[in-house]
């Protein structure tokens, strides 16, 4: 990768698992400033740590309150003097079927998943102006095809894509590039922090970790599309099928879709 991130400030939110710490494990030797929140002060202190010689800004901030956000968006602003690309990447996942789980499932999903990105994005927004920046969400391949068990996680990434597409057509004089990547399976701590039908976490995985994307590599495709301005990403072999296949075959991809999450009528993965 160019020296295209060298002193950019990059704001990401959950940064200190996954695909978003991969991000910043990427961006820390191109040089980039970086600023980053979650709700585990263990976890952020591991990665002040680890970077202790480094631009890195951290903040304990849980994404679905907003003042939580305005602390993290603001201070990164006051240490950094602005923000050029913020990528909204913390989410939950879930694992449950609307016909057992608490209606709060549903509605814990959508605030961190899709407020978190509105609240963020609305903070940072005159200072990615200014700089004729770039806003990014982590979206899914759940936001182009919906998935059983995970209704709430897939409205909150349907609603993700279509909000930013908004923003993107608002502001396409401003020279700010807005994209969304889809990423398909990747090994990352998102299948055990899922929440069940009480709100709870599972704890477990029940796919093979080790046979998906590794967060390295997502990471790396995410900064090279942020680079080169692109409008979307959508990630995996599988992932790219799903989409391709749902666009022009959607009935046939309920069936396939439903025969991959499902094993004698009970959801499996
Ligand atoms: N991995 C995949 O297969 C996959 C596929 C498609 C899309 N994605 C998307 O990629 C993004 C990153 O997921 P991941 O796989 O890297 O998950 P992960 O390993 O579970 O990491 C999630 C990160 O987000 C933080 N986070 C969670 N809830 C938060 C909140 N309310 N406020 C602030 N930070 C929060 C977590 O830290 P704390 O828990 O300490 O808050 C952690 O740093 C998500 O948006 C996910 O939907 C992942």
């Amino acid at each position: 990768m160019s020296s295209f991130f060298k002193d950019k400030v990059v704001a990401i939110t959950g940064g200190s698992d996954g695909i978003g710490k991969a991000l910043i494990d990427e961006l820390i030797p191109l040089g980039a400033k970086i600023a980053t929140c979650g709700r585990n002060q263990d976890k952020l202190y591991n990665l002040q740590v680890q970077y202790s010689h480094h631009l890195l800004h951290t903040v304990v901030a849980d994404v679905s309150r907003y003042h939580d956000c305005e602390h993290f968006i603001n201070s990164t602003i006051e240490t950094f003097g602005g923000i050029d690309i913020l990528i909204n990447n913390a989410g939950v996942s879930m694992r449950a079927l609307l016909t057992d789980l608490d209606i709060d499932v549903i509605k814990k999903v959508m605030d961190i998943n899709f407020y978190g990105t509105v609240y963020c994005t609305k903070l940072a927004l005159e200072s990615i102006i200014k700089r004729q920046g770039s806003i990014v969400g982590i979206s899914s391949i759940a936001g182009y095809r919906g998935l059983p068990g995970r209704s709430g996680y897939s409205a909150s990434k349907f609603a993700m894509n279509g909000w930013l597409e908004s923003i993107r057509t608002e502001l396409l004089d401003s020279n700010v590039n807005v994209l969304w990547v889809c990423p398909g399976f990747t090994s990352s701590n998102i299948r055990n922090a899922a929440i069940n039908k009480q709100g709870e976490s599972v704890g477990e995985s029940l796919m093979n970790e080790g046979s998906m994307m590794s967060a390295a590599k997502c990471a790396r495709y995410i900064l090279s599309a942020i680079e080169n301005r692109k409008r979307t990403l959508v990630l995996t072999f599988t992932g790219k099928r799903t989409v391709f296949m749902n666009r022009f075959f959607p009935s046939w991809t309920d069936k396939m879709v439903k025969k991959f999450f499902f094993k004698d009528g009970k959801l499996v993965k």
